[in-house]
């Protein structure tokens, strides 16, 4: 489905979703034709079912990395900490190599995850839909694991640390 609006600036949009925090998420796999690994950032990462257990996120069409994950049918989301902002920037490039200043050690389904993330949620691709100039892709968990310290956040347009709240 494409929905197409003249209503909403696209600079609007982005401001206005700017607005809500997000989390920052590596989804990794393997090139298909190459078997290196490939990656990108995603603020769009969330839990959608717990039985059967379920994440998504939403990827561009124009993605360069996606379409080399995909064949293998599995990725791995590694949930940024506080201070992996390099790692950050690595992943949501334009490099060939993005993993060649990045620490990483490769799954159960063989995809690499961020060494020192915050989180990480081995899947199966299940289910791709469309979603205007993204795609969304659904993934059934296969393997999960917390790590240490503070998730990195994404506010506004910057990448920033996770304050613990005041109010108990
Ligand atoms: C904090 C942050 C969140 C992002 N969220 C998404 C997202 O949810 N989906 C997406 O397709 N791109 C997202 N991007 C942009 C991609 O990471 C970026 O376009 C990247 O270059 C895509 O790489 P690729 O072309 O190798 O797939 C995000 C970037 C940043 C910095």
């Amino acid at each position: 489905m494409t929905t197409s609006t003249s209503i909403i600036e696209p600079r609007q949009f982005r401001d206005v979703m700017g607005h809500l925090p997000t989390g920052v998420v590596v989804v990794a796999g393997r090139d298909h034709e190459r078997g290196t690994p490939a990656g990108l950032v995603v603020g769009t990462f969330q839990s959608l079912s717990l039985d059967p257990p379920l994440v998504c996120f939403s990827v561009a069409t124009s993605s360069r990395s996606w379409p080399k994950i995909r064949p293998s049918g599995f990725f791995s989301a590694s949930v940024l900490t506080d201070g992996q902002d390099a790692v950050c920037r690595a992943m949501s490039g334009k490099q060939e190599d993005k993993f060649a200043e990045v620490d990483w050690h490769e799954s159960a389904d063989g995809c690499p995850q961020i060494i020192g993330a915050h989180a990480w949620i081995d899947c199966r691709t299940v289910q791709e839909l469309e979603g205007g100039d993204h795609l969304i892709v659904i993934g059934e968990v296969r393997g999960m694991a917390t790590g240490s310290g503070d998730p990195l956040v994404f506010h506004r347009g910057r990448l920033g640390g996770y304050r613990e709240p005041l109010h108990a």
